[in-house]
């Protein structure tokens, strides 16, 4: 039980943590192949969205390295200033995610990483819906969810002292509210950790065309991950993200 606001908890605890969980040297580390397979979505020049981006590393920094016109938003100020400072050429908002707004097909991809399991329950379906609304046409989401249910906190996260909470959905329930929002999912996969582990999906806003048929972009399609169901190991929630 908490006594106070959720997401306050979890912008304070962001801003005091923000070193002890990423520092501003760390290597791409599980996150490398995810950028490359990014990489090979999003087009040079294209436009990626990073909903609860952090400090910008490792995915921003590699993004607007290669090229990409990155725009990140994050609930904590500490993330956002040394985002901000790491990557200049990058664009960052302080904000709560849930509250934002960008322009109908923004984006050529939007990704959001270990970040919607900290958001209230409730907020995250009507969150992806609007994500769908900011790709355009054929664009991409990356998204690593909750794989398991599970709402609460845990007081001494990572050692650092600090609390942190999360309220999370299981792959399902995800799976579920990216088809509602009118993304096809092309990939599920279960990413592990210690006993648990999170879902990681790559989804994609339908091309109709002018025709009305569905029409996939060639490049786009190059590094699809085959669509699986993931091995679903039961266990304690992972506390990674
Ligand atoms: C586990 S970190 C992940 C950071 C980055 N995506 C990564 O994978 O390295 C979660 C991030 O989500 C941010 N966050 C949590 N709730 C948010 C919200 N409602 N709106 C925007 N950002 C949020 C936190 O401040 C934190 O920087």
């Amino acid at each position: 039980m908490i006594d106070h606001d959720p997401t306050d908890l979890v912008r304070r605890s962001y801003d005091a943590i923000s070193y002890h969980y990423r520092r501003d040297d760390d290597d791409a580390g599980p996150y490398g192949p995810w950028i490359a397979d990014l990489l090979a979505r999003v087009p040079a020049g294209g436009a990626v969205l990073d909903v609860g981006c952090g400090c910008g590393v490792p995915v921003a920094r590699a993004l607007n390295a290669a090229g990409r016109r990155v725009t990140g938003v994050d609930l904590s100020a500490e993330q956002v200033r040394r985002a901000r400072t790491l990557m200049p050429a990058a664009t960052f908002l302080h904000a709560d995610a849930t509250e934002v707004d960008f322009p109908s097909t923004a984006f050529d991809a939007v990704i959001s990483l270990y970040a919607l399991i900290h958001m209230p329950l409730r907020s995250q379906p009507a969150l992806l819906a609007r994500i769908a609304t900011w790709l355009r046409p054929g664009g991409w989401l990356l998204a690593v969810t909750g794989h398991d249910a599970w709402t609460g906190v845990e007081q001494d996260w990572l050692g650092s002292g600090q609390p942190m909470w999360w309220s999370q959905a299981d792959a399902a329930t995800y799976r579920s509210w990216i088809a509602a929002a009118g993304l096809v999912v092309e990939s599920e996969r279960f990413v592990p950790e210690g006993s648990s582990g999170h879902a990681l999906f790559w989804a994609r806003r339908p091309d109709h065309g002018k025709d009305g048929r569905l029409a996939l972009d060639a490049n786009a399609n190059a590094e699809v991950i085959p669509t699986g169901v993931p091995d679903g190991r039961p266990g304690r929630r992972a506390t990674r993200g």
